[in-house]
């Protein structure tokens, strides 16, 4: 099939793509590069040995989005496109109601008006909430606590609304729980911009020196170690569970959730000494407050996925740990 991927050069698209690539899909990229880089599609050229075919804009810039279109006959849609900084979110909710709801309107008008009725669409974990308790279950009230969770609460209920309006239309909303890890080959990664938000990325910037101390935010939380427990996943685990959905969404009903996650918790202190162990590199850190906004425990139920997509992870927090050092100690 032919895939458009809104976002594909970024940490989860560009391992979608790869994924995509190797089940012999003709991949589509569309990305403005704001929180990725060019050269991510070189790597996804060297690894696959494919070079997929890039639209270097916006999704704000109809026009162009209408063009690839035009241009290309696409079966399906992944749109992982959007901003994803929960704090900026907070500072700068205009700007992700424009980006993140607007980009999205712009693609699915555009999917609507040349007759792609397919869409696979990340959304996150975060759409649970502060009211709802863990293990998640996709039947939860969905809320959220920033304006970054906002848009993505709010996305799931535009495309639902889509879909409810035309029974053509069919959508897998993936709700990633923390994806962290790299692909095998070490030539992609997570590596932001700036100093990272997430966890991983920052534990691996402490690795390779550039930052020097790790916070650990609270350890006074409800929890066997006091720090906050995540329902960590291998990206390439999250990747083929893109890939899956794709190969199931025909028997979908409208717009289905799905959690993909492990349905297990790993605390702070816990990935700190497992990727201490699978680098051989000590990981400085100091307990402070706490985060505003964190939950203490975050982690996924995963029937649904494995019985739906016949999906289930498949990598360790070991793999995960040696990947994430094997990338950023390839990338330094
Ligand atoms: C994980 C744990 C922190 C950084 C966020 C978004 C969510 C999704 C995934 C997009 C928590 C602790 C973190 C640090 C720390 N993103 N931590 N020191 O908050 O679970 O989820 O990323 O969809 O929407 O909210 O991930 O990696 O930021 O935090 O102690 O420097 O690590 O308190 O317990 P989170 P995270």
């Amino acid at each position: 099939m032919t895939i458009l991927v809104t976002g594909g050069a970024g940490y989860i698209g560009s391992h979608t793509c790869i994924e995509l690539i190797k089940d012999k899909h003709n991949v589509i990229i569309i990305d403005n590069f704001y929180n990725s880089s060019p050269d991510v599609i070189d790597k996804i050229e060297k690894i696959t040995g494919t070079r997929p075919k890039l639209y270097p804009i916006s999704l704000l810039d109809k026009k162009n989005v209408k063009k690839v279109f035009e241009e290309n006959k696409i079966d399906a849609v992944i749109h992982f496109a959007g901003l994803k900084a929960v704090g900026e979110s907070v500072e700068k909710p205009l700007m992700y109601y424009r980006e993140n709801i607007y980009g999205t309107i712009v693609l699915l008008e555009e999917m609507k008006e040349h007759e792609v009725k397919k869409i696979v669409f990340s959304s996150s974990a975060t759409v649970y909430g502060i009211e709802n308790n863990p293990p998640y279950t996709e039947d939860m009230k969905t809320d959220a606590i920033n304006p970054y969770g906002y848009t993505k609460v709010m996305i799931e209920r535009i495309i639902t609304d889509v879909c409810n309006s035309d029974s053509q239309w069919k959508a897998a909303l993936l709700r990633y729980f923390n994806p962290i890890g790299a692909h095998e080959s070490g030539l992609i990664g997570d590596n932001p911009n700036g100093i990272p938000n997430n966890l991983m990325p920052y534990i691996q910037k402490v690795a390779v020196g550039e930052q020097k101390m790790l916070k650990v935010f609270g350890n006074d939380y409800p929890t066997p170690d006091g720090t906050g427990y995540r329902d960590y996943l291998h990206v390439v685990d999250l990747a083929i569970g893109h890939i899956k959905a794709l190969e199931s969404i025909d028997k979908f009903d409208g717009a289905v959730p799905i959690n993909l996650g492990t349905g297990k918790a790993t605390s702070v202190l816990e990935l700190i000494h497992a990727f201490e162990k699978a680098s051989g590199v000590k990981i400085p850190y100091e307990i402070v407050e706490r985060r505003t906004g964190d939950l203490a425990v975050c982690y996924a139920d995963t029937k649904k996925a494995e019985t739906l997509l016949e999906w289930k992870t498949k990598f360790s927090i070991e793999d995960m740990c040696r990947d994430s050092w094997n990338f950023i100690n390839n990338n330094k």
